[in-house]
């Protein structure tokens, strides 16, 4: 008699509304992610995500940064409660905290993100004004594994919005979100089933080495 796999154990981090965090639960809820998200962690405890995890039946818990000396002291309380529910992926959603070498290596290989911007361009915060600044036809988001270089780990996926002449930040970053919610569960659903890995030479789908991030094209109509 065989039985299915045990679902990916996963930890999600987060800063505020959270609804990259909701649009991956509601995919693992939705049986369409092999993964069940036993812990949702703040670095603030008026993260909206918080309440939203705790209302689609999640753990979810706020460690302030606030609390503790410095960042050695405050990323060691993030590793001790992910590692108490032992996950094979640690996703940050909108987590706005660099995180140290340490915490980088405790999770190599197994650390996902969402930046908003196609990576490599616009690294750091305020990523939608720098496109419109620029006069930039085109802007995105990049799911990334984690590395020690800031925004600059190996991009899985990436989806790319055209730029609006009307366009503001405000307009621009929901349009990039509505992107987020599809392209970062469908990195994890390919990490939860075995076919995305990264090593010391790169990223490898189903089987593959990535030579480039792959990239998914959304127009203004459909976002
Ligand atoms: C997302 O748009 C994500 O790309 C960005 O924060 C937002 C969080 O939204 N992340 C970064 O800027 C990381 N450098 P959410 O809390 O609604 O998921």
């Amino acid at each position: 008699m065989s039985s299915a796999a045990a679902p990916l154990r996963v930890a999600i981090l987060l800063s505020g509304r959270g609804s990259n965090m909701a649009a991956i639960a509601r995919g693992c809820a939705a049986g369409e992610i092999a993964a069940r998200i036993e812990l949702v962690l703040a670095d603030r405890a008026d993260a909206a995500g918080l309440d939203l995890a705790r209302g689609l039946g999640l753990a979810a818990a706020a460690v302030p940064r606030a609390g503790f000396a410095d960042r050695e002291a405050f990323e060691a309380e993030l590793r001790r409660r992910i590692d108490a529910c032992d996950p094979g992926l640690v996703v940050l959603a909108g987590f706005m905290r660099v995180l140290g070498p340490r915490f980088v290596a405790a999770y190599a290989g197994r650390l996902l993100n969402v930046h908003p911007s196609l990576l490599p361009r616009h690294k750091g915060l305020g990523t939608h004004q720098k496109v419109l600044d620029a006069g930039e036809p085109e802007h995105g988001a990049s799911v990334h594994f984690v590395t020690a270089d800031l925004d600059g780990g190996p991009v899985v996926l990436q989806a790319r919005v055209p730029v609006l002449p009307d366009d503001d930040p405000a307009r621009l970053s929901a349009r990039v979100q509505r992107c987020e919610h599809i392209i970062y569960p469908r990195v994890v659903q390919w990490f939860a089933a075995g076919r995305l890995r990264c090593d010391a030479a790169g990223v490898v789908l189903d089987g593959r080495p990535l030579a480039a991030p792959l990239v998914e094209d959304f127009d203004a109509v459909t976002t």
